[in-house]
């Protein structure tokens, strides 16, 4: 079994764009800038936050972070998307979700200029998406379709099976293996929590995509002798046997699948990490003004 080396990989794309940025910086051109915006205390956002700005730094790639407090207004978080809208040294900006309940997320993410939205989260980005068109896509899809590419994992004609239908990652995932090109040509099917004999689908799967949030869900009775099984959840699980009181784990149950399975992203080190240079590429396309 190969395991997919997303942490590698991202560290390898960084010095690629690291050598572009120096490209840039040496020809007297505008260095990609990325705000973020954190607003209250959520301890995973803060951890997320933290490596989008220290990979900023890595790439040579200028960042601002913007912390409000979590009592924020949300008249306080699109007050500051209307700035970073406006300024010109910013490229892209992110909010970083979840936001505390008594704003709107919606709001905001449409208030953001879709031209420096390197989340790809706003509809004309996601339209464009669907369309084929010039855009930016969201983190993590475009994230995986770059890992299976780097990694020659065959997509046309194949059989891949989304768990999941989130906004941000397995609808976008669906559209963008199933369109033309490649990776790409795939016939994928969505499933969510209505799918009914979901092993039934699963086990049919050349590629397993597991988006669901569900700690170790996917077991080895679900999946097909072979197949390239993609994990993209994060689930903190309690346990006292760490200091900090809990483990990371994937929505798939590694250990369980790895000798049936021919390649398999592990948690943590796999699509995260890739997650993270999908937007430094975005912010550096959104310095180029290409979209
Ligand atoms: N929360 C979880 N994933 C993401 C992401 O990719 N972008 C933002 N802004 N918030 C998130």
């Amino acid at each position: 079994m190969i395991v997919i080396d997303g942490k590698g990989l991202a560290k390898k794309i960084k010095e690629e764009l690291k050598l572009e940025v120096d490209a840039i910086r040496s020809a007297g051109g505008k260095i990609p800038h990325l705000a973020a915006v954190l607003v209250g205390e959520d301890p995973a956002s803060q951890v997320y936050v933290r490596n989008k700005v220290r990979s900023c730094e890595q790439c040579g790639f200028g960042s601002t972070l913007h912390r409000l407090p979590a009592e924020a207004t949300e008249a306080d978080v699109l007050e500051l998307v209307d700035q970073l809208n406006r300024n010109q040294e910013i490229d892209g900006f992110i909010v970083q979700l979840p936001l505390p309940k008594h704003i709107n997320e919606e709001k905001v993410t449409l208030a953001i200029d879709p031209k420096k939205d390197v989340d790809g989260f706003h509809p004309v980005n996601i339209g464009r998406m669907t369309l084929g068109l010039p855009c930016y896509l969201p983190a993590t899809p475009n994230g995986i379709m770059e890992m299976l590419s780097r990694y020659e994992i065959e997509t046309n004609g194949k059989e891949v099976v989304v768990l999941g239908r989130s906004n941000i990652v397995g609808t976008p995932m669906s559209v963008l293996l199933s369109r033309k090109g490649n990776p790409g040509n795939a016939t994928v099917t969505i499933c969510h929590s209505r799918t009914k004999d979901l092993e039934a689908h699963t086990r049919r799967a050349d590629i397993l995509i597991a988006a669901i949030g569900i700690p170790e869900m996917v077991t080895a009775d679900m999946v097909k002798e072979g197949a390239v099984v993609i994990d993209v959840g994060i689930n903190r699980v309690d346990d006292d046997s760490r200091e900090r009181g809990y483990r990371l784990a994937g929505d798939v149950d590694f250990a369980g699948l790895k000798n049936k399975v021919s390649a398999m992203t592990p948690v943590p080190g796999g699509v995260g990490p890739m997650t993270v240079v999908s937007l430094l590429m975005n912010t550096l396309k959104a310095s180029k003004g290409i979209v």
